[in-house]
This record gives C-alpha cells, structure tokens and sequence, in this order.
C-alpha cells in the first residue's frame, strides 16, 4: 500500500526532501508518496495541516522552517517527544505513536551519522561548533552520545551559547560544554572537528576566519551546495564538508521511523546522484 509523507514549510518549493525520500523507497522497494506542502506562517494553520494530513492517512511528516519549534509545541502540549527533541526545543520529525503525535528531531544524529559515515571519529575528541541558534542546540546531544571529550560553542551573543552549557551540562559525562565568544580576533585554538552552525552564510554576512586564530582536521559545514567564506578558509589546510550528507542522513533516520526499513541498505552515494541530477 502507498505510505504518504510530507515536509512542511514556508517556503517549501525547492525542498529537496521528496527527492532524497522517492530515493530510498526506490532502492529499498517500497511504496513511497512523499509531497511538499506550503503552510501559512502562524500557529493555527500549522495544526490544521498536520491535524488534515494525520487524519487524512499519512503516515509522516517532515517539519522544516519556519515550524519546527512551533511543531515541537504541538506535541510538548497534545503529544510526545523523543530526547533528541525534547532538548532541541524543536521537532523536524512527526508521526502517530499509540495514536498519539510523536515528535523527533533526526538533525543531529544526522550529522553525527554523517562524521562517521566520512570515517570522522568523534570518541574522546575536541568538538568546535560555531553559532547557538537551533541548528547548534540540535546537534549537541547526539555529540554527546558519540563520546567527544569537549564541545565549545563560539557564538557572537555568548549569553546565547550559555544558555546552551546549562541545558546541557546535565547530560555530560565527564564531558566539557563550554561557551566561548565569536569574533574574529577571538577565534583561537585547535579542534579536531569545527562545524559551523551559524546562519551567517545563509545572509550573505561574513565572520572575518582570515583574522582568525583557530585550527582543525576537519571542518564541517551544515549548509550546502554553497561555497561558504567558512569552507573556502578551512579548504586551506583542513579537510572540509557541506551538510549535503547530514541532510541525506537526516531524512534516512526520519525514514527508519516511519517505515521501519532498514536504512542500512541504502547506498548512500546514488542518493547524492540523484540530488546533484535534480
Ligand atoms: P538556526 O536555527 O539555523 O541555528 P538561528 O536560531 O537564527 O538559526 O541561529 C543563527 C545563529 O547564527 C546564531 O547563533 C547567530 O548568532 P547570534 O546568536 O549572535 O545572533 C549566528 N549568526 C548569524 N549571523 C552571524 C554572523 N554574521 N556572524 C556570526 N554569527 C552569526
């Protein structure tokens, strides 16, 4: 039987979602209808979409900007949450669970799942992430988990990356989360792995890394297809990553839930095929 699944977001039309899903199911040889939809931005039209696609059938959704805290609401208030979405503050992942709604937030695995994928270990390493907005506060939990010995948030409101420490602190063990400021000049020290999580590239503003003290092995990106002023410093003397393959690995979690498939199958290099061909 058809399974449907949507992302929703505002805006929505260039979502490369159905893509990467309609990728899967084709390999793993299941029936997969996987749609965007555009929402209005406010609260009340966002749980009449998700109330209409549940009720209508479907069987996942897929939540993306401007929603996914408001989705993570919806479920805090009439639903459940999984950890991974309960300190992100923010859903990207939605389902029926004992018929109730259940939010997850696969951002983070799925960029921890990329690392590895890339043969970057993580276990007792030094964890540099730039920015303390949503996309950092979804990454560190699943950090945690894979062992890294410390996480410093460099952010330009360092008030921002604090407030970061203190969410999780309590789930270190005997693990660093520092904060530390983001400006050029203080940009300083070695990290096995940075990634940069600030939206700066998005805007078209820059940090200033060529004023910049600070070094790694591997520097990540969550953007992608962008050359960012991040990639082009660190492509000097660092191995570098767009967040092409979190994005994949993000969705192939969100697969697993929903459809209980073992994503494992995939080979995950025609799933880039097919997103370069699109
Ligand atoms: P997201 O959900 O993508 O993380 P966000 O919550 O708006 O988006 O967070 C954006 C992050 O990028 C913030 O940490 C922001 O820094 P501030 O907290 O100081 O606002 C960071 N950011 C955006 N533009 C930046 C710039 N030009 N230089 C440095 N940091 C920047």
């Amino acid at each position: 039987m058809m399974r449907h699944c949507v992302v929703i977001g505002n805006p929505i039309a260039h979502s490369k979602s159905p893509i990467i899903h309609h990728e899967f199911a084709r390999q793993l040889g299941l029936d997969v209808c996987y749609a965007r939809q555009f929402c209005p931005n406010d609260v009340e039209s966002f749980k009449a979409v998700v109330d209409a696609f549940f009720h209508g059938g479907g069987v996942g959704a897929n939540v993306t900007l401007p929603f996914k805290e408001t989705a993570f609401e919806l479920c805090q208030s009439t639903g459940e949450l999984s950890d991974f979405a309960r300190t992100a503050g923010a859903v990207n992942t939605l389902a029926i669970k004992d018929g109730k709604l259940y939010g997850d937030n696969t951002d983070g695995r799925g960029l921890v799942a990329d690392l590895l994928t890339k043969g970057v270990s993580l276990n007792g390493k030094n964890i540099a992430i730039l920015g303390a907005g949503g996309a950092t506060r979804g990454a560190i939990l699943p950090l945690l988990q894979a062992g890294v010995n410390s996480i410093a948030i460099f952010n330009r409101t360092l008030a921002k990356a604090q407030n970061l420490v203190d969410i999780f602190t309590p789930f270190t063990t005997n693990q660093h989360v520092f904060a530390e400021s983001l400006t050029a000049q203080e940009l300083t020290g070695y990290f096995d792995v940075i990634i940069n999580a600030t939206s700066a590239g998005t805007t078209g503003q820059t940090v200033g890394f060529d004023n910049a003290d600070i070094t790694t092995d591997v520097a990540y990106d969550m953007m992608y297809g962008k050359q960012t002023e991040f990639l082009s410093h660190f492509s000097h003397f660092a191995t570098t990553h767009d967040g092409m393959g979190m994005l994949i690995h993000q969705a192939l979690l969100s697969f697993e839930l929903w459809h209980g498939a073992d994503i494992s199958r995939v080979d995950l290099a025609l799933v880039k095929n097919a997103l370069l061909a699109n």
